[in-house]
């Protein structure tokens, strides 16, 4: 039974090894689930250090559990995890005290969505901006982590008026440290986002699935090829690992 921390159905699509399934609905976390999740991040860190990582990220994005928790559509708790701005970002603080136990801040990064709407079970509100600011200049005031790694929306929010919608402009004067952000950029849009000083640093998603060598394109201008959406979220190696670099390609 998955665990959240509401018995609420996103009623969204999840995917599995059987294909795309209809979510179900979870089980409310206790207290002593949350107690145990937090003890399981820790664990988690534990034996990412003894494999060798140089760190962790803790994915705090996407309508993963902790999105959930900041959320209200999915956190209708009235306990010290719900209720508030403050004990809603409760759960994502304690799992990384927790973590940093483990690997020292500068190696910790964490990932966020903020303008996250209508995807994945996570319906934003007058509250998600607020919680997210609350977030971030905690982090900015308090720890040292490695970075934050912040998402552009992936839907237009544009009529959203709670939403922001330049996520990494947004954010910028709230947070010192290294920002990381990604979403739909190009090289041109990620050049243009690091020179105004939004972000230190751009992630590819997409763009790196069909272009394993992108670093070496990008410096040499070279063409780029494109990904084929049907082949995402499938399983086996068809349209993950079958791209080729271009030094691999027949001249
Ligand atoms: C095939 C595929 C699978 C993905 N799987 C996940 C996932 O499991 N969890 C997640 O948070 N994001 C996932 N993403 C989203 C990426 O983390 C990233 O946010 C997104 O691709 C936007 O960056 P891009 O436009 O450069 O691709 C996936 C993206 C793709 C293309």
């Amino acid at each position: 039974m998955p665990l959240a921390p509401d018995a609420i159905n996103p009623n969204a699509k999840s995917y599995t090894p059987q294909g795309f399934k209809d979510t179900v609905t979870p089980k409310a976390m206790t207290l002593e689930d949350i107690r145990q999740t937090i003890a399981d991040f820790k664990n988690a860190a534990e034996h990412a250090k003894i494999a060798g990582f140089d760190g962790v990220e803790i994915h705090s994005s996407n309508g993963y559990l902790f999105h959930q928790f900041f959320n209200r559509s999915s956190n209708q708790r009235s306990d010290q995890y719900g209720g508030s701005i403050e004990n809603r970002n409760r759960f994502f603080f304690e799992v990384l005290d927790a973590v940093a136990e483990v690997f020292p801040q500068q190696r910790i990064g964490a990932r966020f969505n903020p303008s996250l709407h209508h995807s994945f079970g996570m319906i934003a509100d007058e509250e998600t901006i607020p919680g997210f600011d609350a977030i971030i200049s905690r982090l900015d005031a308090e720890y040292k982590l490695a970075y934050i790694h912040l998402s552009e929306p992936f839907t237009d929010v544009s009529a959203v008026p709670f939403l922001v919608q330049e996520v990494a402009r947004h954010y910028r004067p709230l947070y010192k440290g290294t920002i990381i952000v990604n979403s739909n950029f190009d090289q041109q849009k990620a050049n243009d986002v690091i020179n105004a000083g939004y972000a230190d640093l751009v992630s590819f998603g997409k763009l790196f699935i069909s272009n394993p060598d992108l670093p070496a394109r990008f410096a040499t201008g070279a063409p780029l090829e494109a990904w084929n959406q049907d082949t995402f979220y499938t399983p086996g190696e068809k349209g993950y690992t079958d791209y080729k670099a271009l030094e691999e390609m027949p001249v």
